[in-house]
């Protein structure tokens, strides 16, 4: 096993540069799959090595472990809908969460272990960013998984709330760090596993995706301070690696929606809620509806037809039912892309890899940026199942709580259908205007009925 541990920081090495190659790969539809190979042998290789690094009366317990770990993954992930992927991925930053506080207590109550301050400054940083992690990823799977209430904890107090139990928590830590006080580390890790509550309980609606990806990163941190903690260089590259994406992704994210990382996490977005088809005045608002054969007859004879996809889309599993849409379209002449917002759906690139799934073609897919401007020379905008990324209140109502959120330029163009089960609102619980234009029209149902009952439609008429 000596002979063995010269190497591994070279297995290592190795295993480290396939996780950058993997983020270069998952940077894109056509490298992904590649992208991900090359994680899977490096993870491969990251445990190969440690499990040849261990000693050996610790070797039972990692296999054990490990099978247990695997059954688990594999039930998981054959099992999970994509629709549960955002809550999912909660559930498991908390289980990284948790690893980096345990391993922490584990490394302060060794009594062979002698913490130099370097040491005790890894111990007490990873363990608190652990704790908080654990806490504030268990609150956001409840969250988005409709098992806690999606309102956010409102009240004057719960700033000073928030001031106090942080102020307490860096105290012990700081007091563990100067006197390796024990008592001192375990209520640190305490206040912070109840900071983590009170840090995401006020945070509601829209903002979950920022802080999910924030978690992830904070989880990826958790584990570089882990590595410190065993001297594993692997995990402290990994870790890092998965902490600076998770950061790039939340800042992304803000910049989607025009707001700062201080404004999402202090800012309670996602509190206002209006009636769904009302005016706020409490006055009702008219709009039109139609059946999918009419609009099957307007897009078979139009020119442009743009399709904005949304989460409804991926409730009703309808990836496969809008590809064969946009087939049939095409066959009759009709020009047809996708316009993909970066938060439509519950995840980023949820909608990316529903189409995906469905193989259309990638040149077809476009950015929000790369279509904003030609919404204005469409013939037809298809929305499917999207509310909040085409409300034009972020565009036009100041008073709007996602006033200044890029959006989908839908209402632009000369004609508008949108595929909806009713008039409900979307996941920021705000009405949307462009319901109500006249050049609207509501197309009740679920979205794959409906887009089935469209294709008949279509491949029956046109031009
Ligand atoms: P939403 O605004 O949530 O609207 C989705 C709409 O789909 C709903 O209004 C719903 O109306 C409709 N729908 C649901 N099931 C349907 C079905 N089976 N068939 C047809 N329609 C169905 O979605 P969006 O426009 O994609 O915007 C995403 C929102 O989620 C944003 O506010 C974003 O901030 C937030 N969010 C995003 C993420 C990421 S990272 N993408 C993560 C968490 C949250 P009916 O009930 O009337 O059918």
């Amino acid at each position: 096993m000596e002979n063995f541990a010269q190497y591994a920081d070279w297995a290592y090495l190795v295993g480290a540069i396939l996780f950058i190659v993997t983020l270069r790969g998952l940077s894109g539809p056509k490298t992904a799959i590649m992208g991900n190979r090359y994680g899977m042998f490096g993870m491969a290789l990251a445990i190969l090595t440690t499990f040849f690094l261990a000693p050996s009366p610790a070797l039972g317990l990692i296999i054990g472990a490990m099978a247990l770990g695997a059954v688990i993954g594999i039930k998981r992930a054959r099992s999970v809908p994509m629709t549960q992927m955002p809550e999912t991925v909660a559930m498991m930053h908390s289980l990284v969460g948790l690893a980096a506080v345990l391993i922490a207590i584990a490394a302060v109550f060794n009594p062979h272990a002698h913490h130099d301050s370097l040491h005790r400054f890894e111990l007490f940083v990873g363990c608190f960013v652990g704790a908080v992690t654990f806490t504030a990823s268990v609150i956001a799977w409840g969250k988005l998984s409709a098992k806690l209430g999606a309102k956010p904890l409102k009240g004057v107090w719960v700033k000073p709330v928030q001031a106090t139990l942080f102020l307490a928590m860096v105290g012990f830590g700081v007091h563990y760090f100067m006197t390796e006080s024990i008592e001192s580390f375990l209520i640190m890790t305490a206040i912070a596993l109840v900071f983590g509550y009170f840090w995401i309980a006020p945070i509601g609606g829209g903002d979950m995706p920022v802080v999910v990806s924030l978690l992830n990163s904070l989880s990826g941190w958790a584990a570089a301070g882990i590595g410190f903690t065993l001297n594993n260089s692997m995990l402290i590259i990994a870790g890092s690696l998965v902490g600076s994406s998770g950061a790039i992704l939340s800042y992304i994210m803000c910049n989607a929606m025009n707001r700062s990382l201080l404004n999402v996490l202090f800012g309670g977005f996602g509190t206002a809620a209006a009636a769904a088809g009302g005016d706020g005045d409490g006055k009702e608002k008219n709009y039109k509806s139609g059946s999918a054969e009419d609009a099957a007859f307007m897009m078979a004879n139009a020119d442009s037809v743009v399709i904005v996809p949304g989460y409804g889309l991926a409730q009703a599993r309808a990836q496969n039912a809008v590809k064969e849409l946009a087939t049939v379209l095409k066959e009759q002449g009709v020009t047809v892309r996708y316009a993909i917002h970066p938060v439509a759906g519950r995840m980023p690139g949820h909608m990316n890899v529903l189409l995906a799934e469905a193989d259309v073609p990638y040149e077809d897919v476009c950015e929000m940026d790369e279509i904003n401007s030609d919404f204005a020379s469409t013939d037809v905008v298809l929305v499917i199942g999207a509310n909040d990324v085409v409300n034009p209140a972020a565009k036009d109502d100041p008073s709007s709580p996602i006033y200044g959120m890029p959006i989908l330029e839908a209402h632009r163009a000369r004609t508008v259908m949108i595929i909806k089960r009713s008039m409900a609102t979307g996941y920021a619980g705000l009405d949307n205007d462009l319901f109500y234009l006249d050049k609207s029209m509501m197309v009740f149902g679920d979205a794959k009925k409906v887009l089935e009952e469209m294709v008949k439609g279509v491949t029956g008429g046109g031009h």
